[in-house]
């Protein structure tokens, strides 16, 4: 008994002076720092936006109504009645079904009726027969997005038709913000507000004081993002058909931009490389030909919604679907299946990842092996941690040699969907990239950004996929790296032929 406890101690001695346990202990205790950003970076407020992905719109008002995109501002609020009115079924049966988890509401377009009971109008559901002239728009949609867990954002139209000081300058801007003070101070926490510069003919000796109104609206609501032409937070990409340039850049010079400037609409479509300023786009686009709710118009079919969510969220974009509810006040049956197979279909795509599994080694590791910013980080799933290179190759200056390969891919996977993901959290990098499937040559592009996703012409299978890095801002850092199966597109193509 006694002779086995010292050998045992004899060995744990051996063990210790022979540097087996305590050493490889202390070496784990200092792990590498993260690399400095690529400045801009987004704000904490942007980056949530970003990952948002799809968000919805909801155009809805007199418009409804008359069965008309643009109102004149003359219309009685008499015939504003949506008997049906369930904010609940747009959350659910829309948004929800969709996977949206921001709504936008059109609290008030350019015909001037306000769907919450303003106190500087007369014009709004105070003076309608729905609800007997106790409703509100705004707060029955906010509620029910809240109690679901789903974010709330509000469209006010600086143009409006009806108002009476509409044109005097000075007067006008007392009365828009009166009407932005109380939206977001009446309906709790408002995420994202859209303002678009349209302007009637009889405003040529007033302007829109945009400044002043991003600055309150800042003051009321400190996480919200402000979209516009221009930003501050969030810009428009340039089209109304839901697709951002295939080059994408989060970042531009605001200096440049100019709400309405249709000059620029390039411009805002690409972004800027040398942009200083983090100003991400967001492409809108409606599932129905118009913005408003029409009877003779229907959903869009859903490999045109496919499409737009690749050129649009697989293009370092988040999509802006509108979905206008109709005269009853609710979502019509045909959009809301609309929305459940875009759904399921990016479910079916996205569900099943043939990376997973697979071994993935870099060009190069910073820290090494212990150090935190492996190759394997873009198979975990997780937005927030990333494969970074050693920093040293950035000073060759000559194009690099970038690289992160996957390999033991399962080769009877047939894939023709790539999916890369940068860590934009520091900074838009990566400028121009390669993707080799078994050494050969399958997709490239320019800009990654918060998701890029390539689709192939043919169905893709083999042991190897390695992206290459051809040109970045800096060392590339990648988040996540995936292989899916689109057989939507198959399909269509079958279809086609
Ligand atoms: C502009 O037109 C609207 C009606 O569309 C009117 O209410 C407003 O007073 C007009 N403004 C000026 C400055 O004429
Ligand atoms: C704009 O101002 C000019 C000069 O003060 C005035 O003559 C003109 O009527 C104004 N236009 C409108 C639409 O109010
Ligand atoms: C944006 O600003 C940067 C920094 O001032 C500048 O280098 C770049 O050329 C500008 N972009 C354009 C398109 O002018
Ligand atoms: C449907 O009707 C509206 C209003 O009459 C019209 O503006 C629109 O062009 C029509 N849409 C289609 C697809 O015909
Ligand atoms: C609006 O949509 C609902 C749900 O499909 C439907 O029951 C209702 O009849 C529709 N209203 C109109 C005016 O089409
Ligand atoms: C990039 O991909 C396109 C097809 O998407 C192809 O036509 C082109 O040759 C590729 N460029 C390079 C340099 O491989």
């Amino acid at each position: 008994m006694r002779s086995s406890w010292l050998r045992l101690i004899l060995l744990l001695h051996f063990l210790l002076l022979d540097g087996q346990i305590l050493p490889s202990q202390s070496k784990a205790a200092t792990p590498t720092p993260p690399p400095l950003p690529a400045l801009p970076v987004p704000s904490a407020a942007q980056l949530r936006w970003q990952r948002r992905e799809v968000i919805m719109f909801f155009h809805f008002g007199m418009n409804t109504f008359t069965d008309s995109e643009w109102g004149t501002g003359r219309e009685s609020p008499a015939i504003f009645d949506p008997a049906g009115l369930d904010a609940a079924q747009w959350i659910d049966d829309a948004a929800a079904a969709a996977g949206a988890s921001l709504v936008i509401l059109t609290a008030k377009h350019h015909d001037g009726f306000c769907l919450w009971p303003s106190r500087y109008t007369d014009h709004s559901v105070a003076r309608s027969p729905w609800r007997n002239g106790r409703g509100d728009v705004v707060r029955e949609l906010a509620d029910a997005a809240r109690d679901r867990g789903v974010d709330f954002g509000v469209y006010l139209s600086p143009w409006d038709r009806h108002e009476r000081t509409y044109g005097r300058d000075v007067e006008y801007n007392e009365f828009y913000m009166a009407q932005l003070r109380e939206l977001l101070t009446r309906y709790g926490t408002v995420s994202e507000i859209w303002f678009d510069g349209a302007k009637g003919k009889n405003a040529t000796n007033m302007t829109y004081y945009f400044e002043d109104w991003f600055e309150t609206v800042k003051q009321l609501q400190g996480s919200i993002n402000i979209f516009s032409d221009a930003g501050p937070d969030v810009r428009w990409v340039g089209d109304e058909s839901g697709f951002a340039g295939s080059t994408c850049w989060s970042t531009i010079n605001r200096t440049m931009l100019r709400i309405g400037d249709a000059g620029i609409v390039n411009y805002l479509n690409t972004g800027d490389p040398r942009g200083t300023d983090w100003v991400p786009p967001e492409c809108d686009v409606s599932i129905r030909p118009g913005w408003f709710w029409h009877k003779n118009e229907t959903a869009k079919p859903l490999s045109q919604l496919l499409d737009i969510y690749y050129k649009a969220v697989g293009r370092n974009c988040v999509l802006l679907l509108n979905v206008p509810p109709n005269s009853t006040g609710l979502i019509s049956k045909g959009d809301t299946v609309r929305l459940r197979e875009f759904r399921s279909a990016i479910e079916t795509i996205f569900g099943t990842d043939f990376a997973k599994g697979s071994k993935a080694k870099a060009s190069s590791q910073r820290g090494g092996d212990g150090g935190g910013f492996a190759a394997s980080n873009v198979l975990d799933g997780d937005d927030d941690t990333f494969w970074a290179p050693k920093a040293e190759e950035v000073s060759r200056g000559e194009r690099q040699g970038y690289w992160i390969e996957l390999s033991e891919l399962n080769p009877w996977s047939r894939f023709n969907v790539i999916r890369i993901q940068e860590a934009i959290a520091m900074g838009q990098r990566i400028r121009l990239h390669f993707v080799f499937v078994d050494g050969a040559a399958v997709a490239n592009g320019t800009t990654v950004g918060h998701k890029r996703l390539h689709r192939l012409e043919t169905a893709a299978c083999g042991r190897t996929v390695r992206i290459w890095i051809a040109e970045s801002r800096g060392p590339p850092l990648l988040s996540e790296v995936g292989l899916h199966f689109d057989p939507f597109v198959e399909q269509s193509k079958n279809r086609a032929k």
